[in-house]
C-alpha cells in the first residue's frame, strides 16, 4: 500500500515532468538556437561598423588593424570571423590558415551580404567538411556597400551548446523526481499507516471481536470520519449480536418450561388411562414422541441461533484424536443396529475449528448414517490431510441421495423421501454447515467414488 502510493505519486511526477518538460525543451533548444544566432549577428554588425572606418580609409588588400576587434568579438563565441573588401576577397580574419586575399565571392551568404542584404542561414561547407552556421553582413558607407563581415561557427557547436541547456533542464526534472519522491514517503506513510491500522481493525471485527473500535481523532479528514462509520458499525453489530444472544436464551427457557410441563401432563394422563383404553393410550404415545420432537427442534433451533450470532474464536483441534473418539462414542449402539464402525486416519491432522464443532458435526453425519445404514453394513470414518485441508469423510452404504437432493439437503428442515416418517428434524445438516462456515471449513456431501450405493458426507477444515 506504502510502496504503491509512493510509486503511484512518483508516477504523476514524472507524467507532469513529460508532459511540460517535453514541449519546454524544445521551446527552450529553439530560444537558444536562436539567442546564439543572434548574438553572431549582433557581434557581426559591431565589427561591421568598426570594419566602415577601416575599409573606407584604407585600400590595402590586408588590414591588420581590424585583428584587435576581430579578436574581441570572437573569442567568446569560437565563431570563425572574416571580413572581405567590396570584391569578396578576404581583408582580415581570426583563422590563421586563411590566407588574405583569398575569394569568398562566391560562397552563397558573402554574395548576399556584398549585394546588401545581410544573410542568416546555415549551410554545409565543402572546405570544412560539415554544416556551418553563418552571419554575413554587409559595411555600409551610405549607400555603397564597402565590404562583408562573415562570421561562422559549425553546426555541430550549436547544437552542443543547445544540447547543455537541454541537459540542464532535463537535470532539474530529475531533481523534481527525487524532491517528490522524498516528499512522497512522508506523505505515503502518513496515510497508509491508519488505513493498515484500520484494516486490522476491520479483520478483528470479521473474526466476532465486536469491542473493537479505530482510532477516529487522528489521520487525514477523510479517514477519521471512516473511523467513525466503523466505530458505530462495529457498536450497533455488537449490541445486535448481543439482541440476538439474548433472545435465543430467553426464548430457550420460555419454551422449554411448557413443553417439558406438557410432557409431564402427557405422562400423567397415560397413567391415568392405566390399560382400559388401548386407543387413547396409543394417540398419547405419539402426542409424547412428537412433544420430544418439538422438544428437539427448539433445541436445535437454538442451537442455530446461537452458532449465526456466535463469537467464538476458531482452536485448534486433532481431527483424528476426535474421530477415534466419535467411534468409541458411537460404537456399542451401531452394533445393536448391526452395523460397524471403522476409521482410517493419521496421527495426528491437526485443523482449525470452534471448540466442540468437529465433535458435533460429525456425531451429525454418523446420526444420519445410522438412520439408513441397512444391516450388517459398514460405515466408515475417513480422516486425510494434505498441506492446507483437513477433512473427514463420514462414508455409509445407504441408499444415497440425488445430486439434486444432496444440493438441498443443507437447508433448514429439509429432509428426504426415506426419512420422512423416522424421527428428525430436518436441521441437523444445517446446523453442519454453520458449525463448519463459522470454523473456516466449507460442507459437502458427495455420492461414493467407489461406484457402490450410499453416501459419503465430508466437512474440510484449514490444516494447522
Ligand atoms: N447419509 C445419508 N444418506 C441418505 N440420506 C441422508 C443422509 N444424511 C442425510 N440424509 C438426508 O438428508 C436429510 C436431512 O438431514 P438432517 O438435516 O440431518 O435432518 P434429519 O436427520 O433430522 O432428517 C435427511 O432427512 C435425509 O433424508
Ligand atoms: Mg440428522
Amino acid at each position: 500500500m506504502r510502496k504503491r502510493l509512493v510509486v503511484a505519486l512518483m508516477g504523476v511526477a514524472a507524467v507532469m515532468l513529460l508532459v511540460f518538460g517535453i514541449p519546454l525543451a524544445s521551446f527552450v533548444a529553439k530560444v537558444e538556437r536562436e539567442r546564439l544566432i543572434t548574438a553572431l549577428e549582433r557581434d557581426a554588425f559591431i565589427l561591421a561598423g568598426h570594419a566602415k572606418e577601416t575599409l573606407n580609409t584604407s585600400a590595402g588588400s590586408s588590414l591588420p588593424s581590424l585583428q584587435p576587434y576581430i579578436a574581441e568579438h570572437s573569442a567568446s563565441k569560437g565563431a570563425r570571423v572574416l571580413v572581405t573588401n567590396a570584391l569578396g576577397l578576404v581583408v582580415a580574419s581570426n583563422d590563421p590558415t586563411l590566407t588574405v586575399g583569398s575569394n569568398f565571392s562566391n560562397r552563397p551568404e558573402v554574395a548576399t551580404a556584398l549585394t546588401g542584404i545581410p544573410a542568416v542561414g546555415e549551410r554545409s561547407s565543402r572546405t570544412l567538411g560539415q554544416r556551418l552556421v553563418f552571419v554575413a553582413v554587409p559595411v555600409f558607407l551610405g549607400d555603397e556597400v564597402l565590404g562583408v563581415v562573415r562570421f561562422s561557427s559549425p553546426q555541430s557547436r550549436i547544437d552542443q551548446e543547445v544540447r547543455d541547456r537541454v541537459l540542464g533542464i532535463v537535470l532539474a526534472g530529475f531533481f523534481t523526481l527525487l524532491v517528490a519522491g522524498a516528499l512522497a514517503i512522508p506523505f505515503a506513510l502518513g496515510i497508509a499507516r491508519p488505513i493498515t491500522r484500520l484494516t486490522r481493525r476491520t479483520e478483528k471485527l470479521a473474526d466476532g471481536d465486536f469491542s473493537v473500535r479505530a482510532d477516529d481523532s487522528s489521520g487525514p479528514p477523510e479517514l477519521r470520519e471512516l473511523s467513525r462509520s466503523f466505530n458505530v458499525m462495529a457498536g450497533r453489530l455488537g449490541l445486535m449480536v448481543e439482541n440476538q444472544k439474548q433472545f435465543a436464551g430467553s426464548v430457550s427457557h420460555q419454551l422449554r418450561t411448557p413443553l417439558t410441563a406438557l410432557r409431564l401432563r402427557l405422562e400423567q394422563a397415560q397413567m391415568a388411562l392405566g390399560d382400559g383404553s388401548p386407543d387413547a393410550a396409543h394417540a398419547i404415545e405419539a402426542s409424547r414422541a412428537e412433544t420430544d420432537r418439538l422438544q428437539e427442534m427448539v433445541e436445535q433451533l437454538l442451537a442455530l441461533a446461537r452458532i449465526e450470532g456466535g463469537t467464538a474464536a476458531t482452536v485448534t483441534v486433532d481431527a483424528a484424536l476426535i474421530a477415534h473418539s466419535r467411534i468409541e462414542m458411537w460404537d456399542s449402539l451401531a452394533s445393536e443396529r448391526n452395523v460397524s464402525l471403522t476409521i482410517t486416519a493419521p496421527g495426528q491432522a491437526l485443523c482449525a475449528g470452534i471448540d466442540g464443532a468437529l465433535e458435533q458435526i460429525i456425531d451429525n453425519y454418523i446420526d444420519n448414517a445410522l438412520g439408513v445404514a441397512p444391516d450388517d453394513s459398514t460405515i466408515a470414518l475417513v480422516v486425510a490431510r494434505d498441506a492446507s485441508h483437513v477433512s473427514v469423510d463420514v462414508i455409509d452404504e445407504g441408499p444415497g441421495l440425488s445430486e439434486e437432493q444432496r444440493s438441498r439437503a443443507f437447508e433448514r428442515f429439509w429432509r428426504g423421501q426415506h426419512t420422512e416418517n423416522s424421527p428428525g428434524t430436518g436441521l441437523g445438516l444445517a446446523i453442519v454447515r454453520q458449525l463448519a462456515v463459522a470454523s473456516g471449513g466449507t460442507t459437502e456431501l458427495l455420492p461414493r467414488s467407489d461406484g457402490q450405493i450410499g453416501l459419503v458426507a465430508r466437512v474440510t477444515l484449514t490444516a494447522r
